[in-house]
């Protein structure tokens, strides 16, 4: 079983490990990372295979600072103001790989691109400064499951296949970094997530678009984040043996009858839904509820992110899942 360990003591034995190619799981002011020295290949196949995570979805290389981004990643204009307002922060950049960068194919999955990002955690960022390499990291859950937002989560998800998980407390961001590919003078954006859309285009003086054809984020695949229980979202109304996931102060019919409710922001603030969404996912789980309904969710701000995780739970899971 994995060793739980306060972050205010954890940064010398979680840079031992990664530097000897093992993986441990890390805080971050997203979600919880299963983090890997991303310059080893053999300690990036490890994600893989305690993910269970196919091997065509890369990864995000995360930096300590920009300095170590420049190492690996082409910094258009662009790119550099995006970077400078954003980071470090819940914002993955999409850019040319750097010649000759020591990030290992695996990462990228063979890609002439490479995601980037400096996270806000200190935690993380004091750990990458101490492996002095950055750290390859994908969400610290099984494949196709519930990101985790917490050190218990992340037991639950991976206890039994790592050794570290480094207990930073509830993540305070608690969906996903936004991921854009900075593409010429164009900012596509390929995942909404912990920075804004509107933030980005009031910055970038510009609007984002939209992926073309062909899968741009190969980890985009509908089914991801799946709960056990079948997920029924913009509901009006909760029909008997649901569990209902609410939002704002006003309750659906039928709420009253629900299985179990919890509450995403009873003052209907996006950003205190956004830190709550993963781990109410799993708690109305664990109820064993015929379905979770989902309240109406404001798509703007923090909610498109939010929307987008609801979405991809409550997808058609026939496909094996794809994404992590
Ligand atoms: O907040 C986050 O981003 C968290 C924390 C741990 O940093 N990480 C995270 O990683 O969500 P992951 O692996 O769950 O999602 C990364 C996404 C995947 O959908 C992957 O396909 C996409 O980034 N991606 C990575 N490299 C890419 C590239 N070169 N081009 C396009 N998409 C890429
Ligand atoms: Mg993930």
């Amino acid at each position: 079983m994995a060793e739980i360990v306060a972050q205010d003591v954890a940064l010398a034995k979680a840079a031992a490990l990664l530097a000897a190619g093992d993986l441990v799981a890390v805080p971050t002011e997203t979600v919880y990372g299963l983090a890997a020295d991303a310059t080893s290949g053999e300690a990036v196949a490890r994600i893989f295979e305690v993910k269970r995570r196919p091997r065509f979805n890369p990864l995000i290389a995360h930096a300590g600072d920009l300095a170590m981004a420049r190492s690996y990643a082409v910094f258009t204009p662009l790119a550099r103001k995006l970077a400078e307002a954003f980071w470090p922060g819940p914002l993955t950049l999409v850019l040319p790989l750097a010649d000759g960068a020591a990030i290992h194919p695996l990462v990228t999955a063979g890609l002439d691109t490479v995601a980037v990002r400096i996270p806000r955690s200190e935690f993380a960022r004091a750990l990458i400064g101490e492996v002095g390499r950055p750290l390859a990291a994908p969400s610290a859950n099984r494949s196709g499951r519930i990101s985790a937002t917490t050190a218990e989560d992340v037991e639950a998800e991976l206890g039994d296949r790592i050794k570290l998980i480094v207990d930073g407390g509830p993540t305070p961001v608690g969906v996903e970094s936004t991921i854009v590919k900075v593409d010429g003078d164009q900012i596509i954006l390929l995942r909404p997530g912990g920075t804004p859309t509107d933030a980005l285009e009031e910055l970038a003086g510009m609007k984002l678009v939209a992926p073309g054809g062909g899968i741009e984020a190969p980890g985009m695949m509908a089914s991801h984040y799946a709960p056990e229980a079948a997920m029924r979202l913009d509901v009006a109304e909760v029909r008997p043996g649901e569990a209902l996931l609410a939002f704002g102060p006003n309750r659906a019919a039928g709420a009253d009858h629900a299985a179990a409710v919890r509450n995403l922001s009873p003052s209907g603030d996006l950003r205190e839904a956004a830190t709550a969404l993963f781990s109410s996912l799993r708690e109305l789980d664990r109820v064993g509820a015929s379905a979770i309904a989902v309240e109406p969710i404001p798509e703007h701000g923090l909610g498109e992110a939010i929307n987008d995780r609801l979405r991809r739970a409550a997808a058609p899971r026939d496909s094996a899942p794809v994404n992590d």
